[in-house]
């Protein structure tokens, strides 16, 4: 890792759900870190916010174009649904469009959660977060996966680092009876990246599933938790993890020297000890 805190320097990174939580700190410290980003979410008048936030860390030359040697951060916008085909390909190619080259970065972030079990959950919301959790990953991962691996040099597959983060979750490594369906998408989007790891690995592309407990965004809120059980995580399992957390573990698996991977990640509040 670079001391100077550039370590994303030169690198082109997409970053689907980016307008809040975990996809948000990312896009923020990979910018800081120096990378080019093209970021998504729907919600288009957020996403044009962090544009103009990231873009006015220290930029030097106009956009789009490359990015300049030495240069800091700086941002695209692709709003929409990132399980949609048409969206990946715009935010892929963006990447070319707005910074001169192909990305060699992707986080697979953007997802939901669904309070309750098979049983109690509302199973109105099944379909829909399957499309993001496991279609919308698989899709990013089948596109991602052809333009990076090309990258590669045969003669020397890990010259540089070429990196895609699926973020899954604990509950797509241990079952709970209290998220059943959102787990259970998580372990398939936990099977996709292992699965694309496998293949991609030999290639130099290194595929990497960070699984973290407890982070406090506003997903709790668009999984339908209670005021109250989110208070008695915090009585219980306080300090939650904040999305600066991952961000960081993020920047430590991309930065780590290409022939090297740190691939299968479990991060948690130090005091939660469930699932
Ligand atoms: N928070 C936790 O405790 C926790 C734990 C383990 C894993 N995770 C995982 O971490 C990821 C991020 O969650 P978070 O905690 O940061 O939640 P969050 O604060 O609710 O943020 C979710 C982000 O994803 C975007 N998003 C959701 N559906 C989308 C779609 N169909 N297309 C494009 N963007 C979409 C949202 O933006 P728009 O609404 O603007 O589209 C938002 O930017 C998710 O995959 C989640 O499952 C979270």
């Amino acid at each position: 890792m670079q001391e100077n805190g550039k370590q994303s320097k030169g690198r082109i990174a997409v970053v689907t759900g980016a307008t809040a939580g975990i996809g948000r700190a990312v896009a923020l410290s990979l910018a800081a870190q120096g990378a080019a980003v093209v970021v998504n979410g729907r919600r288009a008048d957020r996403l044009q916010a962090l544009v103009e936030e990231i873009n006015a860390q220290g930029r030097s030359a106009p956009l789009p174009g490359p990015l300049p040697e030495g240069e800091g951060g700086r941002a695209f916008a692709v709003a929409g649904d990132a399980a949609d085909q048409p969206i990946i390909d715009a935010m892929l190619d963006g990447a070319v469009s707005a910074f001169g080259a192909e990305a060699d970065l992707v986080i697979v972030n953007a997802g939901r959660g669904l309070g309750g079990s098979v049983l109690t959950s509302d199973m109105a919301q099944w379909e829909a977060m399957y499309e993001i959790n496991v279609m919308g990953a698989a899709r990013m991962l089948r596109s991602a996966g052809q333009r990076l691996a090309p990258q590669c040099a045969e003669s020397d597959p890990v010259a540089k680092p070429r990196d895609i983060v699926v973020i899954g979750s604990n509950v797509g490594k241990h079952i709970s009876p209290f998220s059943s369906l959102y787990g259970s998408s998580k372990f398939a989007a936990g099977a996709l990246a292992e699965a694309t790891r496998r293949e991609l690995g030999p290639k130099g592309v290194r595929v990497t599933l960070i699984a973290p407990g407890i982070v406090l965004s506003e997903f709790q809120e668009v999984a339908g938790y209670t005021d109250e059980l989110v208070e008695g995580f915090k009585q219980k399992f306080a300090p939650l993890l904040t999305p600066e957390d991952i961000a960081r573990l993020v920047s430590f698996v991309v930065s780590q020297p290409a022939g090297v991977h740190a691939c299968d990640i479990v991060i948690r509040p130090t005091r939660q000890d469930y699932p």
